[in-house]
């Protein structure tokens, strides 16, 4: 099963035509987000959000287990001249140790078992960005298995004891043709040491 979604998602970035599109959470609170210090973008794709943390000033480390992202990924911060450290990882087997990084960002991947590996891994003061589905939706957004998808407030309660900075989820309410729609998206800081 491991080895099966794995391919697909090979097969999925081998056949993207982009590097994918920076992140929301990232873009609306640019203000926030000053380096320098060290960056992980955990199962980073293609790698859209890792050269924007990049350009920000973030030494930046990018984690995925599919080699055709990571591979794209590279070419794309050569061509750019951004430094990047890609790893080829499981993170569901190597997750990042504790005490680690000044950012996380965490962009349209949900395991939750991991979240108190996450948590634990930012160092104090460092912030959590994660932005991910949400069930509370319009049809045809997101995966099909409600599972990867977050609850309603779920994400408000992932992570016990960070300060929140920021968050939003939109679900259904209103005129669903405008606004970020289908999406939970959070900043939040580690506060004490
Ligand atoms: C929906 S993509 C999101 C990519 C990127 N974060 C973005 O927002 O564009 C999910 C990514 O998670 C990676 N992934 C899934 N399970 C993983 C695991 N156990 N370890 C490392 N990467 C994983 C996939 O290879 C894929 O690149």
């Amino acid at each position: 099963m491991g080895d099966d979604r794995r391919n697909q998602w090979e097969s999925r970035h081998a056949g993207a035509d982009d590097l994918g599109s920076v992140a929301a959470v990232l873009t609306r609170n640019a203000h926030l987000l000053q380096g320098p210090g060290r960056a992980l973008d955990l199962a980073c794709g293609r790698g859209a959000n890792t050269l924007w943390l990049a350009g920000q000033g973030y030494h930046v480390s990018a984690w995925d287990y599919a080699a055709t992202a990571l591979e794209r990924l590279r070419r794309a911060a050569d061509r750019q001249g951004l430094q990047v450290d890609t790893a080829l990882r499981d993170i569901t087997v190597e997750p990042p140790g504790p005490d680690t990084f000044d950012l996380i960002l965490v962009s349209h991947f949900l395991e939750r078992t991991l979240c108190p590996a996450i948590l634990a891994a930012l160092r104090p003061g460092g912030v959590l960005c994660y932005q991910t589905f949400s069930q509370d939706s319009p049809a045809g957004l997101g995966p099909a298995n409600p599972a990867f998808r977050l609850a309603p407030n779920e994400l408000l309660h992932l992570f016990p004891g960070l300060r929140l900075r920021y968050y939003r989820e939109e679900g259904e309410l209103g005129d669903c043709s405008r606004g970020e729609r289908g999406l939970a998206m959070m900043i939040a800081q580690r506060v004490t040491a």
